[in-house]
């Protein structure tokens, strides 16, 4: 249920990537806690299913169909949500694709360019529209999805690890650029996480996913919704001081 006196009740919040996953879970976290959702990602039945979802539950929400890769899809959601519903006051990034678990001389460049395509230049694009939108209303918060492998290295997956540095890259010196200007930008850095890309891995990668439970401390994978909970605390004032920083959010992996 949408809750009008939620922590980020009345708040105006994109998120990109909304049709699965962390982000999907993502928006049903920002709709409870009262923020209106802009939901932006490429398969139009997802969304306009999850807008219903919303909508049903008494929130406000909608979705455009874009590609976060293309710079011109990223304004068209910042002018959308603008244009809709007066201003932006959040975003998440969280669009982005993940690797295939080849070794690093024996990938393909079309593997790296696609990676690099949708994890940076797509963070690249939303953060320089939301900031413009933000800059002119006097503020906002943004929350880039990273991932562990934007922290520490993930073997077999090297374009994916350095997309996510990229994008912890990106919020910090977004962070330090526009701190003065009421803007927070930090990322959630997921640890192993239940959605459509980790089904994938693991349906190709027997014997993965308990490796994956051996090597994290909580023994366990995340739910996407305990992702989602710290975007949409990082989105709000809760977080007033907090900037900059890229949160694991990964059951103690990169703690040991
Ligand atoms: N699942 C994990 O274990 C894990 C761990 C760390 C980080 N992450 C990150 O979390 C984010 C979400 O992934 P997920 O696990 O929910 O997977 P997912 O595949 O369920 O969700 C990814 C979402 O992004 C959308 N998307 C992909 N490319 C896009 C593009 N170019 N334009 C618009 N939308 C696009 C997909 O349609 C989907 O809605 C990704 O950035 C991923 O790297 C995931």
């Amino acid at each position: 249920m949408n809750d009008n006196s939620g922590f980020l009740a009345g708040r105006i919040a994109l998120v990109t990537g909304a049709s699965s996953g962390i982000g999907a879970a993502a928006a049903r976290v920002f709709a409870r806690e009262g923020a209106t959702v802009v939901l932006i990602a490429r398969r139009e039945e997802k969304l306009a299913a999850l807008v219903e979802e919303i909508q049903a539950a008494g929130g406000r929400a909608a979705y455009l169909v874009g590609d976060v890769a293309k710079p011109q899809d990223a304004e068209r959601a910042v002018d959308f949500t603008v244009e809709r519903f007066g201003r932006l006051d959040a975003a998440f990034n969280n669009a982005g694709i993940g690797g295939d678990q080849t070794p690093m001389h024996l990938m393909g460049d079309e593997v790296y360019d696609a990676i690099m395509d949708t994890n940076v230049r797509g963070v690249w694009n939303c953060l320089r529209y939301e900031i413009r939108a933000m800059l002119a209303t006097g503020g906002g918060a943004i929350v880039n999805n990273a991932s562990v492998g934007g922290l520490v290295a993930i073997p077999a997956a090297a374009p994916y690890v350095a997309s996510k540095h990229a994008v912890v890259g990106l919020t910090r010196a977004a962070a330090a650029e526009y701190a003065g200007q009421g803007i927070r930008v930090n990322a959630v850095a997921p640890g192993t996480t239940r959605s459509e890309i980790t089904v994938d891995w693991f349906a190709r990668n027997p014997g993965l996913e308990d490796l994956v439970h051996g090597m994290t401390p909580q023994g366990r994978t995340a739910a996407p919704e305990e992702i989602a909970e710290a975007a949409a605390w990082l989105c709000s004032d809760r977080s007033s001081f907090v900037t900059g920083v890229a949160m694991p959010v990964d059951g103690g992996f990169c703690n040991q």
